[in-house]
């Protein structure tokens, strides 16, 4: 595959409020964000637990609609479009990767890295996904299932899924948390040459080499996001309980 132009928009998130109804009270998910990230930047999201982080990516992501604001991606509001055109936009233009993996079980990697590429008449789409496959470092496991992958492998795999519609922006959320060290280490190197081939990368995180791999980090406090550069290093006192 070769590296798309890219001359669309960065996505963003103007003026975006997102409540949720938590039994009688609303929740203010998301209190005003603005928000963009680049082609080929890679953003670091921090923030306690239940601040907002999530929410902020699904809302970029296409996968929530917000109470009020915009969200822009390709330059088109998704907040005017129907369902259906939301998820082709969510499909062409958004790529994701979780903690949790969410490989299918039952499918190939190569099979898992194919899936969203099914929905369309899409005759390259094979090659595509074992070239991905290749450049994360698994060209000999093409064939294998993910409970024959270790963990660093699954989450590369789900790394040239979350590619292989060509998207403007990846959303990690979490993307090392199930990882050691060494793995999420050579994780965050496959991150690195996503964003060299011009893709945006936004990442919640609570490690702190994530945050150093980042060329930007925010944080978001109960729904409010401010820019926080070089505030990584206090990143391990807002780790989640088990
Ligand atoms: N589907 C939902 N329904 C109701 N409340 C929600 C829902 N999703 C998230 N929230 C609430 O919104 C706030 C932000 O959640 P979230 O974005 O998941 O935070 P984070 O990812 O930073 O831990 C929390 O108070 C959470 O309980
Ligand atoms: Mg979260």
């Amino acid at each position: 595959m070769s590296t798309r132009e890219r001359t669309r928009p960065s996505p963003e998130l103007r003026n975006t409020v997102k409540e949720y109804d938590g039994g009688g009270e609303t929740v203010r998910a998301l209190a005003d964000v603005d928000f963009s990230v680049a082609p080929g930047e890679f953003v670091a999201v921090v923030g306690p637990s239940g601040s907002g982080k999530s929410t902020m990516l699904n809302t970029l992501g296409l996968l929530d609609v917000p109470t009020s604001g915009t969200v822009r991606v390709a330059g088109r509001d998704a907040t005017t479009m129907t369902d259906p055109e939301r998820t082709r936009a969510r499909r062409e233009y958004v790529g994701f990767v979780f903690q949790q993996f969410y490989l299918i079980g039952n499918l190939t990697a190569l099979e898992n890295v194919t899936l969203p590429t099914v929905y369309r008449d899409d005759p390259d789409a094979e090659e595509r996904a074992r070239t991905l496959l290749d450049r994360v470092g698994l060209g000999d496991r093409h064939d294998h299932t993910p409970d024959e992958l270790s963990g660093g492998q699954k989450q590369r795999v789900a790394i040239a899924r979350a590619l292989v519609n060509g998207p403007d922006v990846v959303l990690a959320d979490e993307p090392t948390g199930n990882l050691d060290r060494d793995t999420g280490e050579q994780v965050l190197g496959e991150f690195a040459q996503v964003t060299d081939r011009g893709v945006g990368l936004v990442a919640v995180t609570h490690d702190p080499q994530v945050a150093e791999f980042a060329d930007r980090t925010v944080r978001i406090v109960d729904g409010q996001l401010t820019e926080a550069s070089g505030e990584a290093a206090n990143l391990s006192q807002e780790v989640d309980p088990p």
